[in-house]
């Protein structure tokens, strides 16, 4: 690889597991199944390419209403991918997070995840983050929410609140340099709202499952080959 500008932080908006499937005749779980598989070559990517957060959108708000058999798949198979990756993610020295409400997250799952934090809490590595029941409008909600407990207890004085006071109460209050969104769609779906504010976007048509190491470089290339003004001019 040529010498990039690596992002601090890229989000990805796991897209395309249902088609991947559909296409080969099968059943959708079997694309999330595969899915998964990606996920364990993109941690791995991200961890050799020097990324620091990593940021996967594994379940959103809005999935709740699909069928609930394929609920319980993703459920079941992102409890089974900790089980089962666990100690390669502690080898690579990463650190695991999840961002969302988790108090819907079925026990069995909501077990694992627990386990696999606590085993990687102190790794210094990649930071990975897994989006699960996470919205973008209901993270800054939340923000809002826990801002106006501290006014109310006299904690914090309502003139002193400012952008970076709303960003600091997110599940993650860490600028996303670039998003990308596999599986052809064109749009961000409620995905880091206030994160990505500023984020490069890299859309792939193709499908997760299919998502390998080369692709993730043509992401990054993408995103090296930018030129970030954040609203001002080039000097
Ligand atoms: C989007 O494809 C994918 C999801 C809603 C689920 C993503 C879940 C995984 C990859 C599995 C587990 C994750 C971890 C972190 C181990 P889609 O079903 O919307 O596909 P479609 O647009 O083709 O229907």
């Amino acid at each position: 690889m040529t010498a990039m500008n690596i992002p601090k932080h890229v989000g990805i908006i796991m897209d395309g597991n249902g088609r991947w499937a559909q296409k080969k005749g099968a059943v959708r779980v079997y694309g999330h199944r595969f899915g998964t598989e990606t996920v364990r070559t993109a941690i791995s990517y991200a961890s050799n390419a020097g990324i620091e957060y990593l940021t996967l959108f594994a379940f959103s708000t809005e999935n709740w209403k699909r069928p609930q058999a394929e609920i319980s798949a993703i459920m079941s198979l992102i409890a089974e991918y900790l089980d089962n990756e666990t100690d390669e993610m502690d080898r690579n020295n990463v650190v695991l997070n999840f961002i969302g409400d988790l108090s819907m997250i079925p026990k069995d799952s909501l077990a694992a995840i627990n386990r696999s934090v606590e085993q990687l809490r102190n790794n210094t590595g990649l930071k990975v983050n897994i989006a699960l029941n996470y919205g973008g409008r209901d993270d800054i909600t939340r923000s809002a929410k826990r801002i106006a407990e501290k006014v109310k207890h006299g904690e914090l004085d309502i003139n002193d609140i400012t952008e970076k006071t709303l960003n600091d109460n997110l599940y993650l209050p860490v600028d996303c340099d670039l998003i990308i969104r596999t599986g052809a769609e064109k749009r961000i779906s409620n995905f880091l709202t206030w994160q990505g504010a500023y984020a490069e976007i890299y859309f792939t048509d193709v499908l997760w499952p299919d998502f390998d190491d080369n692709e993730f470089e043509n992401a990054l290339r993408f995103y090296s080959e930018r030129d970030r003004r954040y609203g001002g001019i080039k000097q």
